[in-house]
């Protein structure tokens, strides 16, 4: 069932330049959420801005009936969003999405950018089931970077950046990282990336899902503009996404 509530913000922090991460209170208890899932959040009523903006949820803590999301200021939409302040309330629409199914036994989380975003509660749930995933993230630079303490309670953690600056110096798919084996891979972050990583995957037989990040409007199915092209036709992404297997995925 989805819920539009408003949220109070608990916690307003910068991660760097352009990111900074929102805890946000909700008034009820929380209902399920699964890793994936994603809100629509409401941009300031005085703004120009009318459209939701989607942002996937990237932690939930149903001991405080807390979720945490990790913006990137890209347009009008998320700069509006970055003047919010501690004790303020944002409305959401939530939980949006189909999420990831957790699988596998020897899993590799890869994000890329802001995409790093909603592995962190789906390390969280594999590291709830006894399975410590290993993650690897890319950044462009380490300018780009956040700080990764809350990954690593979960998980073994990799680092790519494009110049080398931290980690491994190239693309994701050319971290040491995929020498290893895995039986399931999970991504999220800009779709050349996310389509390296399904054809590394097609490639070597291992089962593999992918987090869209389509521009979507609506965001429950009636405007049609996230569509996705797959192997069964059309898809919203909002609804029947935004994770897909890669299998089923036409780039
Ligand atoms: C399911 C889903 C989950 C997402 N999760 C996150 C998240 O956790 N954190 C986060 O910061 N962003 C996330 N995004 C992207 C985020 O929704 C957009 O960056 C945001 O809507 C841009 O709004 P804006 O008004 O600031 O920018 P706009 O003025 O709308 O656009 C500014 C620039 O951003 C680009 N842009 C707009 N929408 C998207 C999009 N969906 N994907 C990529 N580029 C886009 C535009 O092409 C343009 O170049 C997610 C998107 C989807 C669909
Ligand atoms: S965003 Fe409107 S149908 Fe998906």
């Amino acid at each position: 069932m989805k819920h539009c509530d408003n949220f109070v913000v608990s916690e307003k922090k910068f991660l760097n330049s352009t990111f900074f991460k929102l805890k946000l209170k909700a008034k009820e208890n929380l209902p399920l959420i699964k890793a994936g899932q994603f809100v629509e959040v409401q941009v300031n009523s005085d703004s120009k801005v009318l459209l939701r903006r989607p942002i996937s949820i990237n932690d939930v803590d149903s001991q405080t009936n807390e979720i945490s999301l990790i913006i990137q200021t890209v347009g009008q939409g998320t700069k509006e969003l970055a003047k919010i302040n501690e004790g303020e309330e944002i409305n959401l629409v939530y939980p949006l999405g189909n999420g990831f199914n957790i699988e596998g036994e020897n899993p590799l989380l890869v994000g890329g950018g802001v995409g790093i975003a909603p592995l962190l509660y789906l390390a969280k749930n594999f590291h709830a089931k006894g399975i410590k995933p290993k993650v690897l993230l890319g950044f462009r630079s380490q300018e780009q970077m956040i700080d990764l303490k809350e990954y690593e309670k979960y998980a073994d953690v990799y680092i790519s950046t494009q110049d080398g600056s931290v980690g491994s110096k190239g693309l994701v798919t050319e971290n040491e990282i995929f020498t290893q084996s895995y039986d399931t891979i999970y991504t999220c972050g800009p779709t050349p990336m996310m389509r390296a990583i399904s054809d590394y995957s097609l490639k070597n037989n291992i089962k593999c899902y992918a987090s869209l990040e389509n521009k979507m409007a609506c965001g429950i199915g009636a405007c049609l503009c996230c569509v996705q092209n797959t192997t069964e036709g059309h898809k919203c992404t909002c609804t029947e996404g935004p994770v897909f297997n890669v299998k089923d995925i036409i780039w």
